[in-house]
Parts: structure tokens; sequence; C-alpha cells
């Protein structure tokens, strides 16, 4: 369990192609059952912790940072129904959005989400895809992905962020929210508390019976769940060689954190 839970971060240049060859395919993952996104876009603001706080964060941040420069264009990882491009649209609605997604059910809730803003742009495409591929064209202002990353493994988020950094214009920024990997078991123990005590919160304010969403704090790390640690994950961004990389949040287990190329 330990090993897992602190696993050492070694950068391997070279070593990705062979790693493509296990990368598990996202059309068997849960994603690609629609009941289960539903599910997820109908619950997120119980069981994501502080979910709006986390779009306030996002938001500023891409007022300070982002907007200021002409002709803005963005890219959302694991998009989902739209929820992040959305905030920033509603921010600055003529920004040039493309959204990328493994669930094409997703897709549609983002294109619905989406009807009435003129420069959105939708890819199906698994994050392995966008890897293994190259699948994503030009460059951006601002790459955004939200609970999203933790589905691949350490070595094709590196991967990944590779591919991000040469997919951001200089000065562009990568931020990424999502839940990690406590480094220590202890670490752990109190922060899966924190997050049942949130979740019980909402459950007070909201009347809701039952322990259905206790058991989303069991799935965590199971099967198609693998989080790492946030310091593997700002160490691989700086060694790729973003700059200004830091945690922008954090709550237990739920980060914000990013750099800049
Ligand atoms: C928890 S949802 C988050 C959606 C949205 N970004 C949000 O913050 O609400 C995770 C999303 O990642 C997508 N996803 C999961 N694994 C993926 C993969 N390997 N490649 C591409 N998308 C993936 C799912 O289809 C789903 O839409």
């Amino acid at each position: 369990m330990s090993a897992i839970l602190n696993p050492p971060y070694v950068p391997i240049p070279g070593i990705f192609l062979l790693l493509f060859e296990v990368m598990i395919e996202f059309n068997k993952s849960e994603w690609a059952n629609a009941e289960f996104s539903q599910e997820y876009i109908e619950n997120s603001d119980i069981y994501i912790v502080e979910r709006r706080r986390l779009l306030e964060i996002l938001r500023s941040f891409y007022n300070h940072f982002i907007n200021k420069k002409p002709n803005i264009r963005i890219l959302d990882l694991g998009c989902g129904d739209g929820i992040i491009t959305h905030e920033l649209l509603k921010v600055n609605n003529s920004i040039s959005a493309t959204l990328i997604d493994g669930s094409e059910d997703m897709l549609n809730k983002a294109r619905k989400r989406l009807t009435g803003f003129n420069h959105t742009h939708f890819i199906k495409a698994s994050f392995q895809e966008i890897i293994d591929k190259n699948l994503v064209q030009g460059n951006f202002d601002f790459i955004v992905s939200s609970l999203a990353i933790h589905h691949i493994t350490m070595d094709e988020k590196e991967a990944l962020f590779r591919s991000i950094y040469s997919h951001l214009d200089t000065d562009g920024y990568f931020l990424n929210i999502d839940v990690v990997l406590a480094p220590t078991e202890a670490l752990e123990r109190w922060y899966l508390l924190l997050w049942k005590e949130w979740i019980d919160e909402r459950k007070t304010l909201l009347k809701i019976e039952g322990n259905y969403f206790d058991e989303i704090i069991k799935r965590y790390k199971l099967a198609e769940n693998k989080p790492d640690t946030l310091d593997a994950q700002i160490e691989a961004l700086k060694y790729i060689g973003f700059k200004d990389v830091d945690c922008f949040y954090k709550y237990g287990i739920f980060t914000m954190y990013g750099g800049k190329k």
C-alpha cells in the first residue's frame, strides 16, 4: 500500500512508446457508460469538495493571467458536459474553445450546454489517443482540465503534460483541477475523513438520506482512478519546462495546480 501511496517520480525520456502498448482503452472505462456520466453531472456539486469555490478560483486565474490577450484560444481536456469551458465563456464569450472527451455522450451534453456560443469545437478522443496520435492541432493560450487526468497513469500523465506543453503558446498556461494521492497513509485517512465531512454537510443541508455518496469515497482509488501525488505531478511539470508551477488550491485530495510555458 505504501508503495502505491508514495510512488517515486523518475522521468525516463523515451519510455513512452512502450507504455502506450499497455494503456487502457477509454471504451472499456465506466465513463463510456451514459448512466454513469449522467449520475456525475447530477451529483458532482455534492461530492466534489468546494466545486463552486474551485470554479471561482478558475475564473480568477483566467481573468488575471489570460483574459487580457487578444483572440483567446482554450483547450478543455476531459470536458465532460462542458462546465469548465462554460464558466470561461461566461467571462468572455469571444473565446475560441476546443473541447475534448473520450465519451460521445458527454460531448453531446457539452454541445447542448454550449449552444449559442459560436467558436466551440468538439473532438472525441481519449487522452491516450491525444498522446499517441497527436490529434490536437494548433496552439492555445490556456489548456485546462478538471477531474479527468487522474484516470491515466503517472507515465501517461507525464506524456500528456508534454503534449500540453507543446500545444501552449509561449506564456500560455496549463491548469488542472484534480484529485491526487496523499503522500502517506496517515494523511490519506484524514483527507478521506475531510471528504466524508464535506459530503455529510451537503447531505444535511439537502436532506439526503442513505449512504450512496459514502460509496463514492470508497471508489476513489479503485480500478479506473489512478491518482498520483501532487508532488509527482508538480515535479513532472517542472521537469518538462513549465514555469511558475504551483498548487493554487488544496482541500484534502482535491487540488488545483498548473504552470506557465
Ligand atoms: C469527472 S468527469 C469531469 C468532467 C468535467 N471536466 C468536469 O469538471 O465536470 C471526467 C471526464 O473525463 C472523461 N475521461 C475519463 N477518462 C478519459 C480518458 N482516458 N480520455 C479522455 N477522456 C476521459 C470522462 O468521459 C468524463 O467526461
